[in-house]
């Protein structure tokens, strides 16, 4: 049968039609909430790259928690920015450094958040690569032994999960191994697993202070044009015991979240990255589109390509509107 009998137009007459024959719905619960925490601030920081969000100082800290969980988002993943850098990156490991402590602070004051961690060297490196340089690169694995005392460093204060964010090969399996020898065998973690090298991620890099002070990732970070070798980084992570594997960044990286969804049975995280979110809050402060119409879009077309969780800087705003 087709038209006239067919007519897909009847479906989309009015609301709540269209509502109940919606294939994707988006809730709270699917959001994660990325925080930056800086050493050493008195109180919060806009970051210029990036309309809407700050930098945190970490007495603040417990009220951002309790207000992200009332707004019904299971759980945010925090980033580090230190006042000292060096170049192994060693205040990423202190029991008072500035992760550590948010840690504590936020399971304080609301201890059913989730508390999520960014496993990196970049924020911590004077020269702001992910990693440990031996002759003008990265050495992978001299950096993973620095990776898993920087997870086990996170899970001792209270992270219920580490995300390892840096690409080096074999990391997941070895932080695995480290958070079982030390105790933290319920501790998850959350691969970056298909992390492209992307110049969407400019505005996180002036929040975060972490822009490489020579070269740049793509020796380490995947190369754009590839999607065999992203299933092939979410097989190798989810072999070496990840518990969630993440694409990143989001929306140009689409059909890699729907062809990781055909292809795995796991939970799939999108990085909805900074270029992605200052490009919408950017284009609705100049009047070009409605706000909350191109960010419920995005995040809707995020969860339709097969994401299971949505790790945003609008998911405030978002959970907001969704309880309206
Ligand atoms: C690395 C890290 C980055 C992001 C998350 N973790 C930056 C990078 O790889 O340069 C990017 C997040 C964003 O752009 O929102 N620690």
């Amino acid at each position: 049968m087709s038209f006239p009998e067919d007519r897909p137009r009847r479906l989309r007459r009015t609301e709540a039609i269209r509502r109940l024959v919606a294939e994707t719905t988006l809730s709270p619960s699917d959001f994660i909430y990325p925080l930056f925490v800086a050493e050493g601030l008195s109180e919060s920081q806009p970051i210029a790259s990036m309309p809407g969000v700050n930098r945190w100082p970490l007495v603040d800290l417990g009220k951002q928690a309790r207000h992200v969980y009332e707004l019904g988002i299971p759980g945010v993943i925090l980033f580090g920015i230190p006042r000292d850098k060096d170049a192994e990156g060693s205040s990423s490991l202190a029991t008072e450094g500035i992760v550590q402590r948010s840690i504590r602070e936020i399971k304080d004051a609301c201890p059913d958040l989730i508390v999520m961690t960014d496993v990196c060297l970049c924020e911590y490196t004077d020269h702001g690569h992910c990693g440990i340089i031996h002759d003008g690169d990265v050495d992978n694995d001299a950096t993973l032994e620095v990776l898993a005392q920087q997870a086990v460093s996170h899970a001792t204060a209270g992270a219920d999960f580490v995300a390892p964010s840096d690409m080096m090969d074999g990391r997941v399996g070895i932080i695995r191994d480290s958070l079982d020898e030390s105790g933290f065998d319920h501790v998850g973690v959350m691969a970056y697993s298909a992390k492209y090298c992307s110049a969407f991620y400019g505005p996180f890099r002036d929040a975060a202070d972490s822009a490489p002070q020579f070269g740049d990732r793509r020796t380490y970070q995947m190369d754009p044009p590839n999607a065999e070798e992203a299933l092939r980084e979410i097989s190798f992570d989810l072999d070496e015991g990840a518990d969630i594997v993440m694409v990143k960044p989001a929306l140009p990286y689409l059909d890699i979240m729907a062809r990781a969804r055909q292809t795995f049975v796991a939970p799939l995280a999108a990085y909805n990255v900074s270029g992605e979110y200052s490009m919408v809050k950017l284009a609705a402060e100049k009047g070009l589109a409605d706000e909350k119409r191109l960010v419920m879009e995005v995040l809707t077309s995020i969860k339709r390509a097969g994401a299971d969780i949505i790790i945003s800087y609008h998911a405030l705003q978002a959970a907001e509107w969704l309880r309206q």
